[in-house]
Protein backbone atom coordinates (compact mmCIF):
# COMPACT_ATOMS: atom_id res chain seq x y z
CA UNK A 1 0.00 0.00 0.00
CA UNK A 2 1.15 3.69 -0.47
CA UNK A 3 1.85 5.64 2.30
CA UNK A 4 1.74 9.44 0.69
CA UNK A 5 -1.15 10.69 3.47
CA UNK A 6 0.42 13.58 5.64
CA UNK A 7 -1.19 15.04 9.07
CA UNK A 8 -1.47 18.45 10.21
CA UNK A 9 -2.76 18.99 13.44
CA UNK A 10 -3.24 21.81 16.48
CA UNK A 11 -1.10 20.83 19.29
CA UNK A 12 -2.91 23.60 21.38
CA UNK A 13 -6.28 24.59 21.96
CA UNK A 14 -7.45 25.84 18.27
CA UNK A 15 -6.47 28.65 16.17
CA UNK A 16 -2.98 27.86 15.94
CA UNK A 17 -2.97 28.92 12.27
CA UNK A 18 -3.80 25.34 10.99
CA UNK A 19 -4.99 27.12 7.73
CA UNK A 20 -2.63 29.21 6.98
CA UNK A 21 0.27 26.42 7.06
CA UNK A 22 -1.92 23.98 5.26
CA UNK A 23 -2.49 26.57 2.69
CA UNK A 24 0.93 26.80 2.36
CA UNK A 25 2.32 23.23 1.78
CA UNK A 26 -0.86 22.43 -0.20
CA UNK A 27 1.35 23.36 -2.86
CA UNK A 28 2.87 19.53 -2.72
CA UNK A 29 -0.44 17.44 -2.16
CA UNK A 30 -3.46 16.27 -4.64
CA UNK A 31 -5.89 16.16 -2.40
CA UNK A 32 -6.77 18.19 0.98
CA UNK A 33 -9.25 16.81 3.24
CA UNK A 34 -10.71 17.36 6.46
CA UNK A 35 -11.68 14.66 8.85
CA UNK A 36 -13.71 15.90 11.79
CA UNK A 37 -15.31 18.72 13.44
CA UNK A 38 -17.39 20.99 11.69
CA UNK A 39 -18.31 24.92 10.89
CA UNK A 40 -16.94 25.28 14.43
CA UNK A 41 -13.86 25.52 12.67
CA UNK A 42 -12.40 29.05 11.57
CA UNK A 43 -9.89 28.75 9.42
CA UNK A 44 -8.12 32.25 7.71
CA UNK A 45 -5.67 31.83 4.87
CA UNK A 46 -4.20 35.39 3.64
CA UNK A 47 -3.33 35.61 0.00
CA UNK A 48 -1.36 39.01 -0.85
CA UNK A 49 -3.90 41.48 0.19
CA UNK A 50 -6.97 38.92 0.12
CA UNK A 51 -8.15 37.18 3.66
CA UNK A 52 -10.36 33.84 3.04
CA UNK A 53 -11.86 32.27 6.28
CA UNK A 54 -12.63 28.94 5.78
CA UNK A 55 -14.98 26.67 8.40
CA UNK A 56 -15.57 23.17 6.57
CA UNK A 57 -13.61 23.84 3.33
CA UNK A 58 -10.22 22.24 3.17
CA UNK A 59 -7.49 25.22 3.46
CA UNK A 60 -6.10 23.99 -0.57
CA UNK A 61 -9.00 25.45 -1.90
CA UNK A 62 -7.56 28.68 -3.57
CA UNK A 63 -5.00 25.96 -5.60
CA UNK A 64 -7.27 25.50 -8.68
CA UNK A 65 -5.88 22.32 -9.71
CA UNK A 66 -6.55 20.54 -5.77
CA UNK A 67 -9.25 18.33 -5.18
CA UNK A 68 -10.95 18.62 -1.53
CA UNK A 69 -12.52 16.24 0.18
CA UNK A 70 -14.50 16.84 3.75
CA UNK A 71 -14.41 13.28 5.19
CA UNK A 72 -16.98 10.84 6.93
CA UNK A 73 -15.92 12.24 10.45
CA UNK A 74 -17.58 15.61 10.06
CA UNK A 75 -20.43 16.87 11.26
CA UNK A 76 -21.53 19.78 8.24
CA UNK A 77 -24.58 21.96 8.28
CA UNK A 78 -26.45 22.03 4.96
CA UNK A 79 -26.78 25.63 4.72
CA UNK A 80 -23.48 26.64 6.35
CA UNK A 81 -21.75 24.74 3.83
CA UNK A 82 -24.03 25.99 0.86
CA UNK A 83 -23.44 29.36 2.28
CA UNK A 84 -19.63 28.75 2.22
CA UNK A 85 -19.65 27.25 -1.72
CA UNK A 86 -21.43 30.71 -2.71
CA UNK A 87 -18.52 32.99 -0.47
CA UNK A 88 -15.99 30.63 -2.83
CA UNK A 89 -18.09 30.78 -5.97
CA UNK A 90 -18.68 34.88 -5.97
CA UNK A 91 -14.34 34.96 -5.84
CA UNK A 92 -14.05 32.56 -9.14
CA UNK A 93 -13.18 29.60 -7.14
CA UNK A 94 -14.15 26.56 -8.86
CA UNK A 95 -16.11 24.00 -5.84
CA UNK A 96 -17.16 21.13 -8.16
CA UNK A 97 -13.46 19.96 -6.82
CA UNK A 98 -15.02 20.05 -3.56
CA UNK A 99 -16.51 16.17 -2.54
CA UNK A 100 -18.61 15.34 0.42
CA UNK A 101 -18.63 11.55 2.00
CA UNK A 102 -21.53 10.30 2.25
CA UNK A 103 -20.99 8.87 5.89
CA UNK A 104 -20.51 12.80 7.05
CA UNK A 105 -23.07 13.79 9.34
CA UNK A 106 -25.79 16.68 8.64
CA UNK A 107 -25.88 18.87 11.17
CA UNK A 108 -29.93 20.40 11.64
CA UNK A 109 -31.00 23.63 12.78
CA UNK A 110 -32.63 21.84 15.71
CA UNK A 111 -28.70 20.72 16.68
CA UNK A 112 -28.21 24.50 17.09
CA UNK A 113 -30.92 24.84 18.74
CA UNK A 114 -30.19 22.03 21.67
CA UNK A 115 -26.37 23.39 21.89
CA UNK A 116 -27.29 27.06 22.38
CA UNK A 117 -30.45 25.69 24.79
CA UNK A 118 -27.60 23.21 26.52
CA UNK A 119 -25.14 26.68 27.05
CA UNK A 120 -28.04 28.79 28.15
CA UNK A 121 -29.08 26.17 31.28
CA UNK A 122 -25.66 24.90 31.97
CA UNK A 123 -25.15 28.06 34.22
CA UNK A 124 -21.21 27.83 35.67
CA UNK A 125 -21.14 24.75 33.63
CA UNK A 126 -21.16 26.32 30.51
CA UNK A 127 -18.90 25.41 28.09
CA UNK A 128 -18.54 28.21 26.18
CA UNK A 129 -19.29 26.56 22.23
CA UNK A 130 -19.32 27.96 18.98
CA UNK A 131 -23.69 27.73 19.58
CA UNK A 132 -22.89 25.67 15.63
CA UNK A 133 -25.07 22.83 17.44
CA UNK A 134 -21.36 20.24 16.48
CA UNK A 135 -22.21 18.61 20.49
CA UNK A 136 -26.07 17.32 19.74
CA UNK A 137 -24.90 16.32 15.97
CA UNK A 138 -22.35 13.89 17.25
CA UNK A 139 -24.56 12.94 20.64
CA UNK A 140 -27.08 11.82 17.43
CA UNK A 141 -24.30 10.00 15.42
CA UNK A 142 -23.42 8.14 18.57
CA UNK A 143 -27.10 7.42 19.41
CA UNK A 144 -27.56 5.66 15.80
CA UNK A 145 -29.98 8.55 15.08
CA UNK A 146 -28.49 10.66 12.59
CA UNK A 147 -29.06 11.39 9.26
CA UNK A 148 -25.56 10.79 7.02
CA UNK A 149 -25.11 13.00 3.65
CA UNK A 150 -25.96 9.26 2.05
CA UNK A 151 -29.00 9.07 4.05
CA UNK A 152 -30.13 12.48 2.13
CA UNK A 153 -30.94 10.36 -1.34
CA UNK A 154 -32.79 7.67 0.72
CA UNK A 155 -36.08 10.20 1.06
CA UNK A 156 -38.45 8.17 2.99
CA UNK A 157 -36.47 6.71 5.66
CA UNK A 158 -34.34 9.94 6.38
CA UNK A 159 -37.76 11.96 6.43
CA UNK A 160 -39.08 9.63 8.85
CA UNK A 161 -35.50 9.94 11.12
CA UNK A 162 -35.63 13.70 10.67
CA UNK A 163 -39.09 13.91 12.18
CA UNK A 164 -38.79 11.53 15.38
CA UNK A 165 -35.61 13.56 15.93
CA UNK A 166 -37.41 16.80 15.73
CA UNK A 167 -40.03 15.33 17.90
CA UNK A 168 -37.84 14.34 20.50
CA UNK A 169 -36.37 17.59 20.85
CA UNK A 170 -39.84 19.32 21.08
CA UNK A 171 -40.56 16.32 24.15
CA UNK A 172 -37.33 18.02 25.69
CA UNK A 173 -37.92 21.67 25.15
CA UNK A 174 -41.65 21.61 26.15
CA UNK A 175 -42.44 24.88 28.23
CA UNK A 176 -38.77 26.31 27.48
CA UNK A 177 -38.26 28.94 25.56
CA UNK A 178 -36.79 27.44 22.15
CA UNK A 179 -37.74 28.05 18.62
CA UNK A 180 -37.36 25.00 16.77
CA UNK A 181 -37.63 24.50 13.17
CA UNK A 182 -41.47 23.96 11.75
CA UNK A 183 -41.46 20.38 10.48
CA UNK A 184 -42.88 21.12 6.97
CA UNK A 185 -40.20 24.01 6.63
CA UNK A 186 -37.52 21.32 7.84
CA UNK A 187 -38.30 18.84 5.23
CA UNK A 188 -38.30 21.33 2.38
CA UNK A 189 -35.07 22.84 2.94
CA UNK A 190 -33.02 19.92 3.93
CA UNK A 191 -34.58 18.12 0.68
CA UNK A 192 -33.57 21.60 -1.82
CA UNK A 193 -30.30 21.54 -0.09
CA UNK A 194 -29.65 18.02 -0.90
CA UNK A 195 -30.26 18.21 -4.85
CA UNK A 196 -28.26 21.06 -4.68
CA UNK A 197 -25.32 19.45 -2.89
CA UNK A 198 -25.46 16.33 -4.90
CA UNK A 199 -22.73 16.62 -7.47
CA UNK A 200 -20.63 17.31 -4.78
CA UNK A 201 -21.52 14.09 -2.49
CA UNK A 202 -19.25 11.01 -2.81
CA UNK A 203 -19.27 7.26 -1.58
CA UNK A 204 -16.57 8.14 0.47
CA UNK A 205 -14.28 5.08 1.28
CA UNK A 206 -14.35 3.92 -2.09
CA UNK A 207 -12.69 8.17 -2.90
CA UNK A 208 -10.09 8.12 -0.49
CA UNK A 209 -9.19 4.48 -1.34
CA UNK A 210 -9.30 5.10 -5.15
CA UNK A 211 -7.05 8.21 -4.43
CA UNK A 212 -4.16 6.95 -2.35
CA UNK A 213 -4.34 3.22 -4.78
CA UNK A 214 -3.33 5.45 -7.84
CA UNK A 215 -0.71 7.57 -5.57
CA UNK A 216 -2.32 10.67 -5.08
CA UNK A 217 -0.93 13.09 -2.17
CA UNK A 218 -2.80 13.60 0.39
CA UNK A 219 -3.00 16.41 2.99
CA UNK A 220 -4.99 15.98 5.95
CA UNK A 221 -6.03 18.72 7.62
CA UNK A 222 -6.97 18.67 11.51
CA UNK A 223 -9.62 20.96 12.63
CA UNK A 224 -9.83 22.25 16.55
CA UNK A 225 -6.81 21.27 18.70
CA UNK A 226 -5.01 18.18 20.45
CA UNK A 227 -6.45 19.70 23.85
CA UNK A 228 -9.94 20.06 22.75
CA UNK A 229 -10.32 16.40 22.00
CA UNK A 230 -13.19 14.70 23.15
CA UNK A 231 -11.03 11.89 25.10
CA UNK A 232 -7.74 13.56 25.62
CA UNK A 233 -8.31 17.11 25.83
CA UNK A 234 -9.36 19.70 29.08
CA UNK A 235 -12.55 17.17 29.29
CA UNK A 236 -15.38 18.34 29.59
CA UNK A 237 -14.56 21.63 28.17
CA UNK A 238 -13.79 19.78 25.30
CA UNK A 239 -15.44 19.57 21.86
CA UNK A 240 -17.09 16.65 20.62
CA UNK A 241 -14.70 14.81 18.20
CA UNK A 242 -11.54 13.05 17.87
CA UNK A 243 -8.43 16.24 17.12
CA UNK A 244 -6.29 14.21 17.48
CA UNK A 245 -4.28 12.43 14.46
CA UNK A 246 -5.53 8.64 15.31
CA UNK A 247 -8.80 10.74 14.49
CA UNK A 248 -7.83 11.01 11.14
CA UNK A 249 -8.20 7.59 10.35
CA UNK A 250 -11.22 7.04 11.83
CA UNK A 251 -12.28 10.45 9.94
CA UNK A 252 -11.05 9.13 6.45
CA UNK A 253 -11.45 5.56 7.02
CA UNK A 254 -7.82 4.80 6.29
CA UNK A 255 -5.55 2.79 8.39
CA UNK A 256 -2.68 3.96 10.30
CA UNK A 257 0.03 2.38 8.35
CA UNK A 258 -1.69 4.97 5.36
CA UNK A 259 0.31 8.22 7.27
CA UNK A 260 3.15 9.01 6.80
CA UNK A 261 4.06 11.99 8.56
CA UNK A 262 1.93 14.02 11.00
CA UNK A 263 3.03 17.62 12.05
CA UNK A 264 2.30 19.93 15.09
CA UNK A 265 1.63 22.91 14.25
CA UNK A 266 2.14 25.32 17.79
CA UNK A 267 1.64 28.97 18.36
CA UNK A 268 4.23 30.46 20.00
CA UNK A 269 2.28 31.68 22.49
CA UNK A 270 -1.24 29.82 23.39
CA UNK A 271 -4.93 30.77 23.12
CA UNK A 272 -8.25 29.32 23.90
CA UNK A 273 -11.54 30.42 23.52
CA UNK A 274 -14.29 29.29 26.12
CA UNK A 275 -13.88 28.27 29.34
CA UNK A 276 -12.33 25.24 30.83
CA UNK A 277 -8.22 24.80 32.35
CA UNK A 278 -5.72 27.04 31.14
CA UNK A 279 -2.55 26.93 33.34
CA UNK A 280 -0.27 29.15 31.27
CA UNK A 281 -3.10 31.99 30.63
CA UNK A 282 -1.72 35.69 31.59
CA UNK A 283 -4.52 37.74 33.14
CA UNK A 284 -1.97 40.76 33.39
CA UNK A 285 -0.91 43.66 30.82
CA UNK A 286 1.16 40.44 28.96
CA UNK A 287 -1.84 38.75 27.96
CA UNK A 288 -3.42 42.16 26.48
CA UNK A 289 -0.45 42.48 24.49
CA UNK A 290 -0.52 39.07 23.06
CA UNK A 291 -3.99 39.44 22.52
CA UNK A 292 -3.17 43.42 21.15
CA UNK A 293 -0.63 42.18 18.78
CA UNK A 294 -1.63 38.81 17.88
CA UNK A 295 -5.53 40.16 17.23
CA UNK A 296 -6.30 37.05 18.94
CA UNK A 297 -10.09 37.29 18.50
CA UNK A 298 -12.11 34.78 17.13
CA UNK A 299 -12.83 33.75 13.47
CA UNK A 300 -16.03 32.20 14.08
CA UNK A 301 -18.10 34.32 17.16
CA UNK A 302 -15.92 37.07 17.66
CA UNK A 303 -14.42 36.57 21.42
CA UNK A 304 -11.84 37.59 22.17
CA UNK A 305 -9.02 34.74 23.25
CA UNK A 306 -7.62 34.19 26.16
CA UNK A 307 -3.75 34.52 26.10
CA UNK A 308 -1.17 32.99 27.73
CA UNK A 309 2.60 31.98 27.64
CA UNK A 310 3.56 28.80 25.94
CA UNK A 311 3.07 25.74 27.92
CA UNK A 312 5.79 23.30 27.29
CA UNK A 313 3.94 20.20 29.58
CA UNK A 314 1.09 21.03 27.59
CA UNK A 315 2.53 21.10 24.20
CA UNK A 316 4.97 17.57 25.36
CA UNK A 317 1.58 15.78 26.09
CA UNK A 318 0.01 16.65 22.84
CA UNK A 319 3.98 15.45 20.76
CA UNK A 320 2.41 12.16 22.38
CA UNK A 321 -0.75 11.83 21.73
CA UNK A 322 -0.32 12.23 18.20
CA UNK A 323 2.84 10.75 17.53
CA UNK A 324 4.21 14.00 15.76
CA UNK A 325 7.38 13.49 13.46
CA UNK A 326 8.06 17.47 13.51
CA UNK A 327 6.62 21.17 14.46
CA UNK A 328 5.81 24.00 12.98
CA UNK A 329 5.75 27.46 14.95
CA UNK A 330 3.08 29.74 14.34
CA UNK A 331 3.00 34.18 15.14
CA UNK A 332 6.30 34.28 16.67
CA UNK A 333 6.30 38.15 15.61
CA UNK A 334 3.38 38.38 17.69
CA UNK A 335 6.41 38.33 20.62
CA UNK A 336 8.40 40.93 18.87
CA UNK A 337 9.17 43.98 21.12
CA UNK A 338 8.30 41.97 24.66
CA UNK A 339 11.20 42.28 26.73
CA UNK A 340 11.11 38.97 27.74
CA UNK A 341 9.07 35.88 26.86
CA UNK A 342 7.80 33.08 29.57
CA UNK A 343 7.10 29.28 28.86
CA UNK A 344 5.74 26.85 31.53
CA UNK A 345 7.95 24.57 32.19
CA UNK A 346 6.25 22.57 34.70
CA UNK A 347 2.90 21.93 36.62
CA UNK A 348 3.08 21.03 40.89
CA UNK A 349 0.16 20.59 43.00
CA UNK A 350 1.22 20.68 47.09
CA UNK A 351 4.82 20.74 45.72
CA UNK A 352 4.37 17.70 43.62
CA UNK A 353 5.13 17.93 39.90
CA UNK A 354 2.21 16.78 38.11
CA UNK A 355 1.64 16.64 34.37
CA UNK A 356 -1.69 17.67 31.67
CA UNK A 357 -4.04 15.41 33.88
CA UNK A 358 -3.81 17.26 36.79
CA UNK A 359 -4.28 20.70 34.53
CA UNK A 360 -8.03 21.52 36.02
CA UNK A 361 -6.52 21.09 39.91
CA UNK A 362 -7.32 24.49 41.90
CA UNK A 363 -4.31 24.43 43.47
CA UNK A 364 -1.83 23.39 40.42
CA UNK A 365 0.70 26.22 40.79
CA UNK A 366 3.26 26.23 37.20
CA UNK A 367 7.37 26.85 36.88
CA UNK A 368 7.66 29.77 34.61
CA UNK A 369 11.27 30.15 32.89
CA UNK A 370 11.89 33.39 30.80
CA UNK A 371 13.80 33.84 27.88
CA UNK A 372 14.91 37.78 26.42
CA UNK A 373 13.00 38.75 23.96
CA UNK A 374 13.87 41.02 20.90
CA UNK A 375 12.90 44.42 18.82
CA UNK A 376 13.93 43.50 15.15
CA UNK A 377 11.23 43.71 13.01
CA UNK A 378 11.28 39.13 11.82
CA UNK A 379 7.90 39.37 9.57
CA UNK A 380 10.65 39.06 6.34
CA UNK A 381 12.75 36.99 7.61
CA UNK A 382 12.88 33.52 5.43
CA UNK A 383 14.90 31.77 6.68
CA UNK A 384 15.07 30.26 10.78
CA UNK A 385 18.75 30.87 10.24
CA UNK A 386 18.39 34.21 9.61
CA UNK A 387 16.18 35.12 12.96
CA UNK A 388 17.90 37.62 15.80
CA UNK A 389 19.38 35.09 18.27
CA UNK A 390 17.37 35.83 20.56
CA UNK A 391 14.52 34.73 17.93
CA UNK A 392 16.42 31.56 17.35
CA UNK A 393 17.06 30.66 21.35
CA UNK A 394 13.64 31.06 21.79
CA UNK A 395 12.66 28.22 18.73
CA UNK A 396 15.25 26.10 19.32
CA UNK A 397 14.29 25.96 23.56
CA UNK A 398 10.47 25.33 21.86
CA UNK A 399 12.32 22.11 20.13
CA UNK A 400 14.20 20.68 22.85
CA UNK A 401 10.78 21.44 25.11
CA UNK A 402 8.96 19.19 22.36
CA UNK A 403 11.42 16.88 21.35
CA UNK A 404 10.85 16.79 17.80
CA UNK A 405 12.14 19.41 15.39
CA UNK A 406 10.55 22.59 14.27
CA UNK A 407 10.97 22.71 10.91
CA UNK A 408 9.24 25.97 10.16
CA UNK A 409 8.25 29.13 11.26
CA UNK A 410 5.38 31.46 10.78
CA UNK A 411 6.11 34.67 10.79
CA UNK A 412 3.22 36.31 9.48
CA UNK A 413 -0.32 35.70 8.57
CA UNK A 414 0.86 35.97 4.57
CA UNK A 415 1.02 32.38 2.78
CA UNK A 416 4.89 33.43 1.91
CA UNK A 417 5.82 34.98 5.84
CA UNK A 418 7.56 31.01 6.86
CA UNK A 419 10.73 30.56 7.65
CA UNK A 420 12.30 27.19 7.25
P1 LIG B 1 -6.64 27.89 12.68
O1 LIG B 1 -8.01 27.73 13.22
O2 LIG B 1 -5.64 27.01 13.36
O3 LIG B 1 -6.57 27.76 11.19
O4 LIG B 1 -6.21 29.39 13.03
P2 LIG B 1 -7.10 30.71 12.81
O5 LIG B 1 -7.11 31.04 11.37
O6 LIG B 1 -8.41 30.59 13.51
O7 LIG B 1 -6.28 31.76 13.67
C1 LIG B 1 -4.97 32.11 13.36
C2 LIG B 1 -4.93 33.62 13.06
O8 LIG B 1 -3.58 34.08 13.05
C3 LIG B 1 -5.47 33.97 11.69
O9 LIG B 1 -6.06 35.25 11.73
C4 LIG B 1 -4.23 33.99 10.80
O10 LIG B 1 -4.36 34.84 9.68
C5 LIG B 1 -3.21 34.54 11.77
N1 LIG B 1 -1.83 34.03 11.56
C6 LIG B 1 -1.44 32.78 11.19
N2 LIG B 1 -0.10 32.68 11.22
C7 LIG B 1 0.37 33.88 11.62
C8 LIG B 1 1.68 34.39 11.89
O11 LIG B 1 2.70 33.71 11.77
N3 LIG B 1 1.75 35.68 12.33
C9 LIG B 1 0.65 36.46 12.51
N4 LIG B 1 0.83 37.71 12.95
N5 LIG B 1 -0.59 36.02 12.27
C10 LIG B 1 -0.73 34.74 11.84
P1 LIG C 1 -10.22 25.78 14.79
O1 LIG C 1 -10.28 24.64 13.81
C1 LIG C 1 -10.75 27.23 18.86
C2 LIG C 1 -13.92 25.37 21.21
C3 LIG C 1 -15.08 26.28 21.58
C4 LIG C 1 -15.47 25.68 22.92
C5 LIG C 1 -15.27 24.18 22.69
C6 LIG C 1 -16.53 23.42 22.30
O2 LIG C 1 -10.53 27.11 14.19
O3 LIG C 1 -8.95 25.76 15.55
P2 LIG C 1 -17.97 23.31 20.08
O4 LIG C 1 -18.72 24.38 19.33
O5 LIG C 1 -16.95 22.62 19.25
O6 LIG C 1 -18.89 22.35 20.77
O7 LIG C 1 -17.21 24.09 21.26
O8 LIG C 1 -14.32 24.07 21.63
N1 LIG C 1 -13.62 25.29 19.76
C7 LIG C 1 -12.60 25.92 19.19
N2 LIG C 1 -11.69 26.78 19.71
N3 LIG C 1 -10.67 26.85 17.56
C8 LIG C 1 -11.56 25.98 17.03
O9 LIG C 1 -11.43 25.48 15.79
C9 LIG C 1 -12.60 25.49 17.85
N4 LIG C 1 -13.63 24.65 17.66
C10 LIG C 1 -14.25 24.51 18.84
O10 LIG C 1 -14.66 27.62 21.70
O11 LIG C 1 -14.57 26.10 23.91
MG1 LIG D 1 -9.58 28.88 13.98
Amino acid sequence: MSAAADVIVGIQWGDEGKGRVVDYFARDYDIIARFGGGDNAGHSIVVGEDTLALRIVPSGVLYPEKDLFIGGGTVVSLQGILEEFKKLSDIGVDISRIKISDRAHVVFSYHSAQDRYNEDTAGERAIGTTGRGIGPAYMDKVARVGVTFGDLYRREAVAEQIRLNLAARSALFLGASVTLPNEKELMEETFAAAELLAPHVVDGVSYIHSALDHDKKLLIEGAQGTLLDVGYGTYPYVTSSHTIAGGACIGLGIGPTAIREVTGVAKAYCTRVGAGPFPSELQDEDGETLRRNGREFGTVTGRPRRCGWFDAVAARYAVQLNGLSSAIVTKLDVLTGLPRIGVVTGYEVDGKAVGMEASADSNLRTTLRFFDGWDDDISGVRTIAALPERAKAYIHALGLFLRVPVKHVSLGPERTQLAS
